[in-house]
C-alpha cells in the first residue's frame, strides 16, 4: 500500500522545510520536494497537508497504562490509554511496569506486561523493567531483559519497593557494563514519610499537605545522590524521570559542569504548566501526583531548561485515575488518595500551544523533545522519532492555525477529567498515522484494537549523543 503526504511542513529533526512524504507499507519510501504523483499505484491516496505541520509519531517514554498500585489500579488499560495516546499524536509508548509480588524475578513482570498489552495496544509499545530488589539473579537478568529488548530498568527511591543508594549502585554499575539505562524515581523518602506523619497528627490531611510533605529540596537531595551514585559507577547512564523543580535541574546543571556524562533530564507538562495551587481548589484530590505541583517560578526554570538544553524529554507520566471513584480515597486524608494523573493525551497539544506558539521554544525543539530524544535514548531510534526514509511511517499532520478549548468531553482516556479543562488550545490534530495506517482523523479512532507491536529496543547509544545539547548546561 502506497500514500503520499503532500505539500507539508516537514519537521525532520531540523528547521523545517515544505516537501512531500511517500510512505509504502509501514515504512517512509522518501521525502522531497514535488514527487510526482504518478508513482503512486492509486491515485486517491494523495493526502494534501498545505499549511499544515508534518512531525514524527510522538513517543512518551512516561506512561503507567493498567497499573495496580495497591490500593487501586489506573483506569486506563492499553485498549483505552493507547488510543488517548494516539488521538493525541503519541505513535509509542514504553511503559513503566508495576511493581510485582515480594521476591519475583523481573521476567515475571514481563510475562504479565506481555499480557495486559498483547491483543489491546493499538500503538507500538515497549517496557522498562522495575527492580523492586537487588541480589545476583536480578543483576544477571538485566543481561536477559536487555536481550529481550528491555535494556532500561526503574528504580524508584521512595514507594513500598524503594532500593537504598547500595542497592542502586549496583544496579548502574551492571546496566553500565551491559549498555543499558537505569531511569530513577528521585524523592528523599525518609523526609517524606516523616513530614506526612507529622501533618497529619496535626490534623493537616487536605491536598495541599501532599505539596507541603514533598518540598522541593527532597526531590533536589535525591536526584544530587543518584548523580554521584552514577558518577560512581562510571559515569553510569542515568534518566532522571519527571524532574518538577528549580533546585533539581541546578544539581544536574553542576553534574555536568563537572564533566560529568550520560545524564538525561525528563520533565513533564504538568510541572511545566500546573501550580501547587491546584491543590487549593476544591477537586485539589485530581492533581495529587508525586513529585507534587510546584511554583510558577518552577515551572519557568524548567522552560529555559527546556530550551538551553538541560532537560531532554518530555514525557506525561500517565496514571489515570477517576476523581468520582479513586481519588476520592483521598478525602479525608491526602495520604490515602493513589497518586498520579491522566496526561498521555494532552502532551503534544500542550506543548505545541503553550511551548510553540507562546514563544517558548521552537517547533524543532518540541520535535526533539517529544519524538527524536526518547526515541534515541531509549533504544527506538531510528525506526521511531524521526522522518526519513527506512523509519516507521508514523506521523502527526497538524494545523497550527486552529484553535480549541481543551475538555475532558472530546478525550478518549477513562479518567474522568483533564488537569488541563478549559485551557484555550492553538493547533489542531488532524491526522495521526501509525506504520502508515491512519488511525486518526479529526480527533475520531479509526483503528483496530491490538494492532501496536511490541518494541524491542536496542542498548543504550552513547554516540547518538555525541555532539548534542546534553553536555550544554
Ligand atoms: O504520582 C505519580 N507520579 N504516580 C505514578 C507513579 C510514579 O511515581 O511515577
Ligand atoms: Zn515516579
Ligand atoms: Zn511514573
Amino acid at each position: 500500500m502506497q500514500k503520499m503526504i503532500k505539500n507539508g511542513y516537514i519537521y525532520a529533526g531540523t528547521e523545517g522545510y515544505q516537501a512531500d512524504i511517500l510512505i509504502e507499507d509501514e515504512k517512509i519510501k522518501c521525502i522531497g520536494k514535488n514527487i510526482p504523483t504518478e508513482v503512486l499505484k492509486e491515485k486517491e491516496n494523495v493526502i494534501d497537508a498545505d499549511g499544515c505541520y508534518i512531525l514524527p509519531g510522538a513517543v512518551d517514554v512516561h506512561t503507567h497504562m493498567d497499573l495496580d498500585v495497591g490500593i487501586a489500579r489506573a483506569v486506563d488499560d492499553f485498549y483505552e490509554g493507547t488510543v488517548a495516546a494516539v488521538c493525541g499524536g503519541t505513535t509509542s509508548i514504553v511503559d513503566h511496569m508495576a511493581f510485582g509480588p515480594a521476591g519475583v524475578p523481573l521476567h515475571y513482570q514481563f510475562e504479565v506486561y506481555k499480557k495486559l498489552a498483547e491483543g489491546k495496544a493499538v500503538i507500538d509499545y515497549g517496557f522498562h523493567g522495575t527492580a523492586q530488589h537487588v541480589n545476583d539473579r536480578i543483576l544477571s537478568e538485566l543481561e536477559t531483559m536487555a536481550a529481550d529488548g528491555i535494556p532500561s530498568v526503574k528504580i524508584y527511591l521512595t514507594y513500598g519497593f524503594k532500593l537504598n543508594d547500595a542497592e542502586s549502585l549496583q544496579i548502574l554499575k551492571k546496566m553500565k557494563e551491559i549498555n543499558g539505562i537505569t531511569a530513577f524515581h528521585c524523592e528523599n523518602h525518609d523526609v517524606i514519610e516523616f513530614l506526612k506523619q507529622k501533618y497529619k497528627s496535626e490534623g493537616k490531611t487536605a491536598p495541599v499537605y501532599h505539596a507541603k510533605s514533598r518540598p522541593n529540596l527532597t526531590e533536589a537531595e535525591a536526584v544530587s545522590r543518584v548523580l554521584k551514585l552514577a558518577q560512581m559507577a562510571g559515569d553510569a547512564p542515568v534518566y532522571i524521570v519527571h524532574l518538577s523543580c528549580k533546585e533539581s535541574l541546578e544539581a544536574v546543571r553542576e553534574a555536568r559542569k563537572k564533566g560529568q556524562k550520560n545524564i538525561f533530564v525528563e520533565t513533564c507538562p504538568q510541572y511545566l504548566l500546573l501550580t501547587e495551587e491546584c491543590y487549593e481548589r476544591e477537586d485539589g484530590l485530581k492533581y495529587i501526583m508525586s513529585p507534587p505541583l510546584r511554583t510558577r517560578e518552577d515551572c519557568e526554570a524548567l522552560w529555559e531548561g527546556l530550551m538551553d538544553g538541560s532537560i531532554q524529554v518530555v514525557a506525561t507520566d500517565h496514571c489515570p485515575f477517576r476523581y468520582g471513584k479513586e481519588k476520592q480515597m483521598g478525602k479525608e486524608d491526602f495520604t490515602a488518595c493513589p497518586n498520579g494523573a491522566p496526561g498521555v493525551e494532552e502532551r503534544l497539544m500542550l506543548l505545541y500551544s503553550e511551548g510553540v506558539e507562546k514563544g517558548r521554544i521552537p517547533m524543532s525543539r518540541l520535535v526533539e523533545v517529544l519524538c527524536t530524544n526518547p526515541a534515541k535514548i531509549y533504544g527506538l531510534y531510528p525506526q521511531k522519532g524521526i522522518l526519513q526514509p527506512g523509519a516507521d511511517a508514523d506521523l502527526v499532520i497538524l494545523d497550527p492555525k486552529a484553535q480549541g478549548i481543551l475538555t475532558h468531553e472530546k478525550m478518549h482516556g477513562a479518567a474522568d477529567y483533564t488537569a488541563y479543562e478549559g485551557m484555550k488550545i492553538h493547533g489542531r490534530i488532524r491526522q495521526v498515522f501509525s506504520r502508515g495506517q491512519e488511525l486518526v482523523r479529526e480527533n475520531q479512532f479509526m483503528g483496530k484494537k491490538g494492532s501496536g507491536h511490541f518494541l524491542p529496543r536496542k542498548p543504550y547509544c552513547a554516540s547518538l549523543f555525541a555532539h548534542a545539547l546534553l553536555d550544554k548546561k
